[in-house]
């Protein structure tokens, strides 16, 4: 008999088919609106298989009511919105979806970086409100990317990839993770930094390091004020890991330059966040991964995930938090 799964968001097709052919599928038909706590409740009491995005906080309320479930499959890299120990204590397998977003993760971050040390997006309001009157000596003029100090928080497979972007950009690459890649080192040529050394020199600094109760407000008022006042700060990896008040305390006070921001501690950001109304902050919608190609491999990778683990086959990328 085919297991049954649910899968919390109208997916493509072709996905959605690969998973009908190995299972029976309930599915939230809504794309732009995620499943409430209630009717998830219901859906997964009767169901082998979990196909989850990000939005879902399965915590262990939740799986307390999946009696029959074996599997949670994250169509996300990212799992801090999965119960991961409390799903293990139960033997229930968590998975999620690493490699195939590295690249363009990386790419958003970059993109981030030269918008705002460009100034991109206020120079294109500037321009739309009708402002530009003549070319001026120090108009819209931003920071220097090539050649600058990067310093990466959290060198895992998308902080390589950032790395070798700027290796590209001629920048001077310090990074800081638990424990030092002496091959990334060697190979992109970059080098390890205790975090304090890294906020005092980076010009540019980007936060990749996972969201863990470790890593919970690891940028705050007390390392903002080590940064310098023409510093950058990228986050593409989760809000929390950046205080935003202490973020909002030092763009408003001028201790670092400004912030591009994939992430928040609420998402979707409320549009009255005070990060919002200042000038050097780019903020998008959690769109690190937001490539057509790259989210139908994600989708694909997490389907094929759940059906290997409820077919009891090998799978690559279970998580044990
Ligand atoms: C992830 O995968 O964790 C990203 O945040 C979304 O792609």
């Amino acid at each position: 008999m085919k297991p049954s799964i649910y899968i919390t968001r109208k997916i493509p097709d072709g996905v959605l088919n690969l998973l009908q052919e190995h299972c029976h599928v309930n599915m939230w038909e809504e794309e732009d609106i995620p499943v409430s706590r209630e009717v998830l409740a219901k859906e997964i009491a009767e169901v082998d298989g979990l196909f989850c995005l990000l939005t879902e906080e399965i915590d262990a309320d939740l799986i307390e009511q999946a009696p029959k479930l074996k599997v949670i499959s994250n169509m996300a890299v990212g799992y801090n919105n999965i119960d991961v120990q409390y799903a293990a204590s139960k033997g229930i397998i968590v998975t999620n979806t690493p490699g195939v977003l590295t690249e363009t993760t990386a790419d958003l971050t970059f993109a981030l970086l030269m918008a705002v040390s460009r100034r991109i997006v206020e120079a294109e309001h500037f321009l739309q409100a009708g402002e530009w009157k003549t070319w001026s000596p120090m108009l819209l003029t931003g920071q220097d990317v090539f050649g600058a100090t990067l310093g990466i928080i959290g060198l895992g497979r998308i902080g390589e990839a950032v790395a070798r972007r700027a290796k590209g950009f001629n920048m001077n690459v310090l990074y800081h993770n638990r424990s030092r890649k002496r091959e990334a080192e060697e190979t992109i040529g970059i080098q390890y930094a205790e975090l304090e050394q890294l906020l005092k020199t980076s010009d540019f600094i980007c936060v990749l390091t996972p969201y863990t109760e470790e890593t919970r407000n690891l940028i705050s008022y007390e390392q903002f004020a080590l940064m310098k006042n023409s510093a950058v700060l990228i986050n593409t990896s989760r809000g929390g890991i950046v205080n935003e008040e202490a973020l909002y305390q030092a763009l408003l006070e001028g201790k670092i330059w400004g912030a591009g921001l994939d992430v928040f501690e609420q998402e979707p950001v409320p549009l009255d966040h005070p990060l919002l109304t200042l000038p050097n902050v780019v903020a998008v919608p959690h769109i690190g991964s937001a490539s057509i190609q790259t989210r139908l491999k994600m989708a694909k990778l997490a389907a094929e995930n759940l059906i290997n683990g409820l077919y009891g086959k090998p799978v690559k990328h279970v998580v044990t938090g």
